[in-house]
């Protein structure tokens, strides 16, 4: 439902000082010109006090795409990568499609068929590009690249470097021989010279100026983390297998207290699924499982969502705000957005509670 009472989702008064946005998980949530905002599979960035939000543009019909999918069911034409501007994260200007797709050149990787899905964008002081990485793919989901961009601003327009399998010709920090004997390797092994598949995916900047690209590989059975050059524009070489056999998409990384967190989904398409979350102590792992971070009613299907970033609140230490799609299959345009708090217990565990209705100050 795009019209009607709900679609005042998400709002904030506007005064001198920034009052708290009024967040409304999973209602239409409208752009300062009173449009949905389309910026699926997003994530976040803050930058001089003003956060940007890049997500995937979804408009137009879902379809079931002829070809035979590896991966996903229902698809739209991919519309490139949109980015919206806002001080308070309650009203969000449209900075307009900052990586647009390509409509007549179909051998493209960016062409309108082709997946352009999970964008995240991360900044370098040293080179002072804004970096964005995203999951491209071909229309069956079997290509399972990487696509880089750069721009001088945050909102673009960015520029396409290029995509690749990541890791090509690298052997992982771990895992490499043990598991060969089991067969859970295999695919590994089999992209070792080519590259490593890369579907979903996240950045995740750290504070020594370090960044790593997490990316769900080898048939989607086990996550990558891949530290980046230091432009940030293609990986580094160094890279670790993590959660082994455990089939997780979506992954949304941040740190607290010197540890890093992950949250992330089950593979099961547009469905939704029992959300996980994890800890590490370095970066590379070895990381522990804790289990569902999601709490009360909907819980076990993480409020029917799926994860896509974890937001850190600009100066105000230890406050996160947790991002998930809702996505609807069926009307992919339509999906919608739910972001809760996100706190961290007294031992450390990540929890996320549905709330319908909470305000949030954006800090600075
Ligand atoms: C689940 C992934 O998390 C999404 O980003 C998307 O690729 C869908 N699968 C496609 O079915």
């Amino acid at each position: 439902m795009k019209s009607g009472l709900l679609c005042a989702a998400i709002t904030a008064v506007s005064c001198a000082w920034a009052a708290p946005a009024v967040i409304e998980p999973g209602a239409v949530w409208l752009d300062t010109q009173g449009r949905p905002i389309n910026a699926h599979g997003g994530g976040l960035l803050h930058d001089r006090g003003i956060y940007y939000w890049y997500g995937e543009v979804k408009q137009g019909r879902t379809y079931l795409p002829k070809v035979n999918q590896a991966w996903g069911g229902t698809r739209v034409i991919a519309g490139g990568i949109s980015c919206y501007s806002s001080a308070d994260l309650g009203a969000w200007k449209n900075e307009g499609i900052v990586l647009p797709s390509v409509a007549d050149d179909p051998d493209h990787d960016l062409a309108c068929e082709n997946v352009i899905e999970r964008p995240k964008v991360i900044y370098n002081a040293r080179t002072k590009k804004f970096v964005m990485w995203f999951h491209q793919d071909s229309p069956n989901y079997a290509a399972a690249r990487s696509g880089v961009a750069v721009s001088d601003l945050p909102t673009g327009p960015f520029t396409y470097v290029g995509s690749f399998r990541p890791n090509a010709g690298k052997r992982p920090l771990n895992g490499t021989e043990r598991n060969v004997a089991d067969g859970s390797n295999e695919a590994l092994v089999r992209d070792l010279s080519g590259g490593q598949m890369a579907r979903d995916m996240t950045l995740f900047a750290d504070d020594d100026g370090k960044a790593y690209h997490f990316y769900a590989s080898e048939d989607n059975q086990t996550m990558h983390v891949s530290e980046l050059s230091d432009d940030y524009l293609q990986p580094a070489g160094r890279y670790a297998r993590i959660f082994v056999g455990r089939f997780m998409e979506a992954p949304a990384v941040f740190k607290r207290g010197g540890k890093y967190y992950l949250i992330a989904s089950g593979c099961t398409g547009w469905e939704p699924n029992a959300a996980r979350s994890a800890v590490a102590d370095n970066i590379l792992g070895p990381w522990t499982e804790l289990g569902n971070p999601c709490r009360g009613a909907g819980a076990e299907l993480t409020f029917s969502g799926q994860s896509t970033y974890v937001l850190p609140i600009a100066g105000q230490p230890g406050r996160f705000v947790a991002i998930f799609d809702q996505w609807n299959k069926w009307d992919l345009e339509d999906s919608r957005y739910v972001w809760l708090p996100l706190t961290l217990d007294n031992d450390g565990q990540p929890l996320i509670e549905w709330q319908s209705r909470w305000t949030l100050s954006p800090g600075r």
